[in-house]
């Protein structure tokens, strides 16, 4: 069935969730300039596992999140971009060589505390940032997305767009179309309460809203339908078969009720002064066994729910790009039992990783033998012999 359903399983083994190297994509080098407290260096890494270690607030988590900002454009944990940028300093430089299926890439990004972010690819610089969705796939895995269930639906939202954008130049357009319109939108609602004359521009960002918003919603529906079997396959070798997962996609309004929906809200939208129904309230829903594992579920099946989510999106990324993602583990092999770290390890085993963890020793058990181990300290990352 694995093979069915995601060409790139070799075989239905608990332990043997292999994936065949199809187009690889892999990280070469990454280049720091004044990018939090790394220091300025370019850090060669291995094509399978990199095992980052180091005691608390040496820089683990500021590498992955470099590589993270060449692949999406943003951070997953900053707010603002100058919070990257070195005490201090006035500027950082993120630079990435890479390659997929079998071309060379180079990806820049810099920020400025002053500016906007600037990239550039192969040296020629990208009009917007989004732009940089696609050229280097990743999937970033840490210990808050273990809490993917239990999360508000903003954070299910943000999994599907990120995946979305990674895999869609279009999608990621329709998905800052709608969200400039919506902006409008909520700022002519205020301004309504002053100037009715402005009454008819709410049409014209309903229009908006509706044309980028079908679009969003399609591929939305269409991305879970696909998830959500290879999550379930994922979910029920690592519960041994006894617990079956599904994932449904709960949209806040359809293709045929969202004009009638936005008409039918307006009143109550000028009154809070924003948007109450639309895409930007949508919802995944996780079924266990036939209930909602985010009111019914222990916490124990609602993390391996998440973790049969996050692997599920390896998956389903090779199977659309026909290449491989970099797996970027931030200290969440702490979070898991020895099972599921063993599983974890040994199913992405022929995926570029960049892992980091605060003990090296239980990830070097289940780690490939030939795993590349730094020491990251005081923001060097340097390689060490194991
Ligand atoms: N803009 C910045 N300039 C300089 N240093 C910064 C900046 N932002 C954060 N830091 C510092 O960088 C250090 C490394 O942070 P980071 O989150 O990468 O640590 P870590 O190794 O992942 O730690 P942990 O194991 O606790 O997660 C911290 O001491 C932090 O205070
Ligand atoms: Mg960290």
């Amino acid at each position: 069935m694995l093979n069915r359903l995601t060409p790139g399983y070799r075989s239905l083994g608990r332990r043997e969730m292999r994936v065949p190297a199809l187009n690889w994509m892999r990280i070469h080098t990454i280049a720091f300039k004044d990018f939090r407290n790394l220091q300025d260096e370019t850090i060669e890494i291995g094509p399978g596992a990199n095992i980052l270690f180091g005691e608390n607030a040496q820089g683990k988590t500021s590498f992955l999140e470099a590589a993270h900002l060449c692949a999406t454009g943003r951070s997953q944990r900053a707010s603002a971009s100058r919070e990257m940028i070195r005490f201090g300093a006035d500027e950082a430089h993120v630079r990435i060589n890479c390659e997929k299926k079998g071309s060379a890439d180079r990806i820049d990004v810099h920020l400025k505390r002053d500016g906007k972010k600037g990239a550039a690819l192969n040296q020629v610089p990208i009009k917007k940032i989004g732009d940089l969705f696609g050229n280097l796939l990743v999937v970033s895995f840490s210990p808050e997305d273990l809490k993917l269930i239990k999360a508000g639906p903003n954070e299910r939202r943000r999994f599907m767009d990120l995946e979305l954008c990674q895999m869609s130049k279009v999608y990621c357009f329709d998905l800052q179309s709608y969200c400039r319109a919506l902006r409008q939108r909520n700022l002519a609602l205020k301004d309504l309460r002053k100037r009715p004359d402005i009454n008819d521009t709410i049409c014209v960002w309903d229009a908006q809203l509706i044309e980028h918003g079908c679009r969003i919603l399609r591929a939305r529906k269409a991305f879970t339908e696909k998830i959500s079997p290879l999550a379930s396959l994922i979910h029920e070798i690592i519960s041994d078969g006894r617990e079956l997962l599904q994932i449904q996609y709960k949209p806040n309004a359809t293709e045929s009720d969202f004009s009638e929906k936005l008409k039918r809200s307006l009143n109550r939208d000028i009154i809070s002064g924003s948007t109450s129904v639309g895409l930007h309230k949508d919802d995944m829903v996780f079924i266990i066994n036939s209930s909602d594992a985010r009111t019914y579920g222990s916490q124990g099946q609602q993390r391996t729910a998440s973790l049969s989510c996050k692997l599920a999106e390896i998956a389903l990324i090779r199977e659309v790009k026909q290449s491989s993602p970099v797996l970027l583990l931030d200290d969440v092999l702490s979070e898991l039992d020895k099972g599921r770290q063993r599983f974890l390890l040994e199913s992405v085993e022929d995926v570029q990783s960049i892992i980091t963890c605060t003990g090296i020793e239980d990830v070097l058990k289940n780690a490939p033998g030939d795993s590349k181990v730094f020491r990251v300290s005081g923001g060097s990352v340097a390689p060490k012999a194991i």
